[in-house]
Formats: structure tokens, C-alpha cells, sequence
């Protein structure tokens, strides 16, 4: 039997050098390996064997079958791996396709440059927050009726996907304390049902002032040296009444139009005003869970939403674009 399987092995070899594709792998390993293969009419054979001679000759046959599999697998992959070589021609023409920055990157980059230039510490926090942070911190306890405006995946792990940049108003409050001039874009996270003004991925950019004696005066100051770098034009801003748990008082700022400069227009409804931002005082309780007294210090923080921003500036009507990957789309902000 061993002069049969050396002279087996022999031929399987040979007929190796023959395996160029998936399908002749697939049909030698069949004729030599399968049911009718001559391997397992000798492992039929041990059968009618002695005990001694089955000791023997199992293993053999066993580390035999190896043998051959192993040469067939060798001799399959050098033919894939010899068609990669023949199949790159290293003389044809390359295109290169330079990546440029996304509009939402492009417009976070200039509203932070901007914050940096007024003194604002830029910030980044984690995209997978704990409730603790997205909500409970920001004096939205469990069962408030503030949870139902913002829709959230929930993790397996307890954590959620933050909902708002807010999550870091807290977080920059432990860790900087006071005087504290932050500002923080980011992802954020809601299951929304999707239209052209609704995403479940975007971007928002959360700014916090806290010091002695901040007052309203200070935010819409902030708030209009701000909008008017980055829109480049002189605008007025004025506050609505707007509530927030972690606010108090909370607004809604409006800026002037930007299309029609405040006389009325399609865009602005005829009101002279667009909405832009959210915005208030901080609460006293936010500030305490900061570790800040609210009896010494105060301040104010406003939430600008960044797609929403990208959108205006570059006059985009359908914010699902922004996820798109299209690149007929994105090709266009070639901005590096
Ligand atoms: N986080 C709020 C939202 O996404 C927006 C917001 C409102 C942020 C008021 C603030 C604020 O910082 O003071 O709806």
C-alpha cells in the first residue's frame, strides 16, 4: 500500500501544476479526495484490517489526505495570486482623484476659526455618549417630556448616540471650570423619519460662555460678532422666547435674512428674519451639576446647527444630500 500512495501522491502533484481556476481546484480535490478517489478506497480497505494494521495505516492515510489538500490549496492560490500580477498593467494611464472637504466640514472649520479668534477654546466630545451626559446633566430627567423631541438610538451597552452637542456643556465644565469660553462641533444622532429638512445624522456646533456677571447683553453680542464673520455682512440679530430645560430664559435667535437683507423675501417668508439658532442663559441647576456656583457665576450657550448652516451658505434644499456619498455632489466644494 505505501508504493500505491507514494505513486499517488506523485501523480497528484503533476496534475497539480494544472489547477489555474476555482473550478479545476474544485475538480481535482474531487478526484482525489472525494467519494470515488482511490484515497478513500484504501480507507475503505482498513476496514477488513487487523488492529495493528488499522493503527497504521489510519494515521498514514489521514496525514496522506492532508498532504494532498495542502498541495492543492498551494497550487490554487499561486494561480490566483499569479493572475493579480498579469492582470495589473503598470503602463496604463492613472487617474488621480484628489478628495476635497465636505461643506459641512468646510463650514465648521470657518465658524470655529472664527470662535477661536474671539477666544473660544475648541472642544470635541464623544459621539456615544451616557444618558447622564445628553440628558439627566442638562436637567432632563427620565420621563420628561423634553425626551420626546429628540428620538434616540439606544445602544445595547446603556449608551446613547448624543442627540445635541449640549453632552459637552457639562463634561467642559468639570474638567475647565470657570471662566469657561467654549465651543464644540460635532455628530449628532436622532431617529427621525428623513425629508429634505431631516436627517438622522447631523451636525451641530455648541458654544458656552460662563463667567461673573454674563448677561443676556453678552450673548447677543457674541451672537452677532459671530454671524456677521461668518455670513460677511452686517446683520442684526433679535431674540424669541424659546424654552430649553437646560435654559432659563431660552430663546430663539433670529439673524436678517441673509438672501434679502431683512426687506422680505421667499426665503425669510416676507418677515426680514431666518431662524438660526438656539440659544439662553444657562440654567442653575446645569451650571451646578458643572460643579460651578450659579449664585457667583452665570452664563450662556447656544446650539448653531451646522447642516442646517452649510445648507444656507451654499444653498442646498435637501439636507440628505450631505450623507449621500454622491460625488457629483460633493465634487463641487472643491475647497482643500
Ligand atoms: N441642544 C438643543 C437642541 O439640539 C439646542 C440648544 C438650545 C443648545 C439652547 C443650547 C441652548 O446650548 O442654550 O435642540
Amino acid at each position: 500500500m505505501e508504493e500505491k500512495i507514494k505513486e499517488l501522491i506523485e501523480r497528484a502533484k503533476i496534475e497539480s501544476d494544472d489547477i489555474k481556476n476555482e473550478s479545476d481546484y474544485l475538480n481535482i480535490k474531487s478526484k482525489y479526495l472525494g467519494k470515488k478517489s482511490e484515497l478513500n478506497d484504501f480507507l475503505s480497505e482498513l476496514r477488513n484490517m487487523t488492529l495493528d494494521e488499522k493503527k497504521k495505516y489510519g494515521p498514514l492515510l489521514n496525514s496522506v489526505k492532508i498532504e494532498l489538500e495542502n498541495i492543492f490549496t498551494v497550487k490554487y492560490e499561486e494561480s490566483i495570486n499569479s493572475k493579480e500580477v498579469i492582470n495589473f498593467d503598470p503602463t496604463l494611464p492613472i487617474e488621480y482623484h484628489l478628495g476635497s472637504l465636505h461643506p459641512v466640514t468646510i463650514t465648521s472649520n470657518e465658524v470655529t476659526d472664527i470662535l477661536a479668534n474671539m477666544g473660544f477654546l475648541v472642544l470635541s466630545g464623544p459621539e456615544m455618549d451616557s444618558e447622564y451626559y445628553n440628558f439627566e446633566a442638562l436637567n432632563v430627567p427620565k420621563n420628561h417630556p423634553a425626551r420626546d423631541m429628540q428620538d434616540t438610538y439606544w445602544l445595547d451597552n446603556g449608551m446613547l448616540l448624543r442627540t445635541q452637542t449640549s453632552a459637552i456643556q457639562v463634561r467642559g465644565m468639570l474638567k475647565y471650570g470657570v471662566p469657561l469660553k467654549i465651543c464644540a462641533p460635532g455628530r449628532c444622532f436622532r431617529n427621525e423619519d428623513l425629508d429634505a429638512s431631516h436627517e438622522n445624522t447631523f451636525f451641530q456646533l455648541e458654544g458656552m460662555v460662563i463667567d461673573k456677571n454674563i448677561s443676556i447683553a453678552n450673548l447677543i453680542y457674541t451672537m452677532e460678532g459671530m454671524l456677521k464673520n461668518v455670513f460677511k455682512k452686517d446683520l442684526k440679530v433679535r431674540l424669541r422666547p424659546g424654552y430649553f430645560p437646560f435654559t432659563e430664559p431660552g430663546f430663539e435667535l433670529d439673524a436678517t435674512c441673509t438672501i434679502c437683507d431683512g426687506v422680505g423675501c421667499a426665503t425669510c417668508k416676507n418677515t426680514g428674519w431666518i431662524e438660526l439658532c438656539p440659544c439662553g442663559m444657562i440654567h442653575p441647576k446645569v451650571l451646578k451639576e458643572g460643579g460651578i456656583d450659579p449664585d457667583i457665576y452665570s452664563g450662556f450657550a447656544f446650539g448653531l446647527g451646522l447642516s442646517r448652516l452649510a445648507m444656507m451658505k451654499y444653498q442646498i434644499n435637501d439636507i440628505r444630500m450631505f450623507n449621500s456619498g454622491d460625488l457629483r455632489f460633493l465634487e463641487k466644494f472643491n475647497v482643500k
